[in-house]
């Protein structure tokens, strides 16, 4: 079963940002787990609902902080944020209409994206404000 560990990889030095990237890192796992102690898909729906509501949070939080730093790739990582979104979405209804009986395969294509995210684009944003601060 797929477990998300957080490490200083994911880090960006942001203490909002980083706890938020935790605490989606967490519901990751604990969806992981509920699949694994094969609770109640009601169960397992909940959590989806959490992890989802949580996602949406954080990146608006994201944007918003991105927005006010004038960050200049900001219509980019919306753009971005927006696919994930679409992506999750798609597979959380497949998983709610039973199209998708088992919530793996969403847990596995979660993490993957939401860390390959973190890595890559949040951590370019962080990268351009550290720079922009010294300028
Ligand atoms: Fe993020
Ligand atoms: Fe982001």
């Amino acid at each position: 079963m797929p477990h998300v560990e957080w490490t200083s990889d994911f880090e960006t030095g942001n203490e909002k940002v980083d706890g938020q990237h935790r605490q989606i890192f967490e519901l990751l796992n604990l969806l992981s787990n509920a699949i694994k102690e094969k609770k109640t898909k009601k169960v397992i729906r909940e959590v989806i609902e959490k992890l989802t509501i949580h996602i949406l949070e954080h990146f608006r939080d994201e944007e918003e902080f991105m927005s006010v730093s004038a960050y200049p790739s900001l219509h980019e990582h919306k753009i971005i944020h927006e696919k994930i979104f679409d992506q999750a979405f798609e597979l959380i209804e497949k998983y709610r209409s039973g199209e998708l009986e088992i919530a793996t395969p969403l847990v596995v294509f979660l993490a993957h994206l939401i860390t390959t995210h973190i890595q890559k684009e949040d951590k370019a944003f962080f990268n351009w404000l550290k720079k922009t601060e010294n300028r």
